[in-house]
């Protein structure tokens, strides 16, 4: 297949009070408004190419509204369009902020995924400039301010089924996943555009709500500056949720925390690349540090939260049955890896 896209361009998510969400973007994360159109709140990193990132828009509980990628050409646009109708999804063609022409479809475990070629490149200028030429704009003063966009990973009941049809309808790259040792349940995977491990991740969700996201992700330079950016946080009064640490699939240094909404945001750097057209994916267990490269550590029973929330008490990540929830926690005692 030839290469229909190229990397993820901007996540839009909801929020239930989008004034404190963006609040904590511009504070906490060091974003930067750049439109507010209809209520939605448009918001920028400072080394992101396009005009923005992340959109923040009203609803009532934190989710994914729609994960947006760039194709590699404008006939790319129309050929992966095709794809999707042909493999059976209607989506719409709509006019987006900043981006033109888009395809937006709904996928068949429920996540809104909008395909566009047209973007407007970003030039700050004034204050904002950049004295360097491929800069689109001046480097952040905000401590641990990421420098761009870098993944979304979202939930879904059934992961293998998930990956084949987004590397069989859009070329994604299918690059690495988990499987429990216990049982052969997929957990984890992760699919690339590029040569980044992932831009796109897909976790198990046991609950019976379709279209969740886990998280989504931001990118800095440095391990320092992801350092850097636990502290601020820290001190000023949120939490991590998880790391800083280091992830054996990809090999990226991880950090985890909550924007006021509640729903989760990542902080990656480093990593490999790989760029392998023919790349072999490998399976991977817990036990073998796929989320934790040093096998030490436990992952908080939080991070199984997917948003917006499961509905009901017997429809929420309890649908993960307890051994295997026990499994994904704590696969170092239960295999007696030190
Ligand atoms: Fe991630």
């Amino acid at each position: 297949m030839i290469s229909l896209l190229s990397h993820l361009s901007y996540v839009a998510i909801t929020s239930p009070d989008v004034e404190a969400s963006v609040k904590f973007y511009e504070e906490q994360v060091g974003l930067t408004v750049v439109d507010r159109i209809d209520g939605d709140v448009y918001l920028r990193c400072w080394g992101d190419y396009y005009r923005y990132s992340v959109v923040v828009k009203p609803g009532p509980e934190p989710s994914l509204a729609t994960m947006a990628w760039r194709t590699t050409s404008p006939e790319a646009l129309e050929e992966a369009a095709r794809r999707v109708q042909e493999a059976g999804i209607a989506g719409a063609w709509v006019e987006g902020n900043a981006i033109g022409r888009a395809f937006e479809f709904v996928g068949p475990w429920g996540h809104s995924m909008t395909l566009h070629w047209d973007a407007e490149h970003h030039h700050a200028e004034g204050e904002a400039a950049s004295i360097y030429p491929d800069r689109p704009s001046r480097r952040s003063r905000f401590a641990g301010a990421p420098r761009q966009l870098d993944h979304v990973t979202i939930a879904t009941s059934d992961v293998d089924a998930f990956v084949r049809w987004y590397v069989d309808v859009l070329g994604f790259r299918f690059m690495a996943r988990t499987v429990l040792d216990e049982a052969p349940i997929s957990v984890f995977s992760v699919l690339t555009t590029n040569e980044k491990s992932h831009d796109l991740g897909v976790v198990l969700d046991g609950s019976s709500r379709a279209g969740r996201v886990n998280h989504y992700a931001f990118w800095v330079d440095t391990r320092e500056e992801l350092l850097i950016a636990a502290d601020t946080l820290m001190e000023n009064g949120t939490d991590i949720e998880y790391g800083p640490s280091i992830h054996g699939i990809g090999e990226q240094n991880f950090l985890y925390y909550r924007e006021p909404s509640t729903l989760r945001i990542e902080l990656n750097t480093g990593g490999y690349r790989n760029y392998v057209p023919d790349w072999d994916a490998q399976t991977w267990k817990p036990s073998l540090g796929s989320n934790n490269f040093y096998r030490n550590s436990r992952m908080p029973m939080s991070m199984t939260e997917s948003f917006p929330p499961a509905d009901g008490p017997s429809a929420t990540e309890e649908g993960v049955p307890d051994e295997i929830k026990d499994a994904l926690l704590n696969p170092y005692a239960a295999h007696g890896r030190g």
